[in-house]
């Protein structure tokens, strides 16, 4: 098991916005969690990861209860995340910009840099450039490339279609499913974009208001109308 979440509630100054979520990444595989704007989708990544305090529940790590941990500590044994909105250091280079990933590295783990040039070939060839000037789904790689650096076996992506163009986002999908067959990460992906949803997701959890409300699966999950409905209002 990578990653196991128990009845985790977790908020604002506001209140609870998770009202009991579980879940589990048993092993390599991309599992989604879909839901509209507000449902608590960005609080729950946040959580994992440790950004903000879990009020009930508990978070385990390959079987390791991280629930109390700093979101550093959790890194360092593992989890890449990219943050909703990406969180480049636009005044920076790519390179830069790459290395910021090794930071979660603890020295069992050797840099990937050939790892995510292979994936990546535009990273090394504008190793110099701001990452500011790249395109939205340049920047989105870069990321995805900075997450990856670290050698991690979970993680944590948040919308990663944002901003990102549709014949981007098909590149992005593609190279997810790469990954986890490649080197068999386990990927939590928080998405509202169906296209991307259905063409790499095991199985997709419905968040509403802050409540897993259905799991889609197998042929449900393919069916982009079914998907749609689950978005919809
Ligand atoms: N810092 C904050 N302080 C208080 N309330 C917040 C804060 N951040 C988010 N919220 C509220 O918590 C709820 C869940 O927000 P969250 O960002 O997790 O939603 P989301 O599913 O990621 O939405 P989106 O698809 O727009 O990114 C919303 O009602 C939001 O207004
Ligand atoms: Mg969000």
């Amino acid at each position: 098991m990578i990653l196991e979440v128990n009845d985790l509630r977790s908020g604002y100054a506001t209140g609870d916005v998770l009202q009991g979520v579980s879940l589990a990444l048993e092993g390599p595989g991309i599992v989604g969690v879909i839901g509209r704007n507000g449902m608590g989708k960005t609080t729950l990544m946040r959580t994992i990861i440790g950004l903000l305090p879990a009020r009930h529940g508990t978070i385990r790590l390959r079987g390791e209860d991280v629930t109390r941990l700093r979101a550093e500590d959790r890194a360092r044994s593992g989890v890449g995340y990219v943050p909703q909105g990406r969180g480049m250091f636009a005044g920076m280079s790519v390179l830069d910009n790459l290395r910021t990933g090794l930071f979660i590295n603890d020295g069992r783990r050797e840099a990937q840099f050939d790892l995510v040039y292979g994936y990546f070939p535009f990273l090394r060839q504008r190793a110099k450039q701001l990452a500011g000037t790249l395109s939205g789904g340049q920047q989105e790689m870069l990321a995805l490339a900075r997450a990856l650096i670290g050698g991690p076996d979970l993680l944590l992506l948040d919308e990663p279609s944002d901003g990102v163009q549709p014949s981007i986002i098909d590149e992005i999908g593609d190279f997810l499913t790469n990954l986890v067959y490649a080197q068999g990460v386990a990927v939590l992906i928080v998405e509202q974009n169906v296209d991307l949803i259905r063409r790499v997701v095991d199985r997709a959890h419905v968040l509403e208001k802050g409540r897993i409300v259905a799991t889609l699966a197998g042929e449900t999950i393919r069916d982009g109308e079914l998907l749609a409905e689950h978005l919809a209002i």
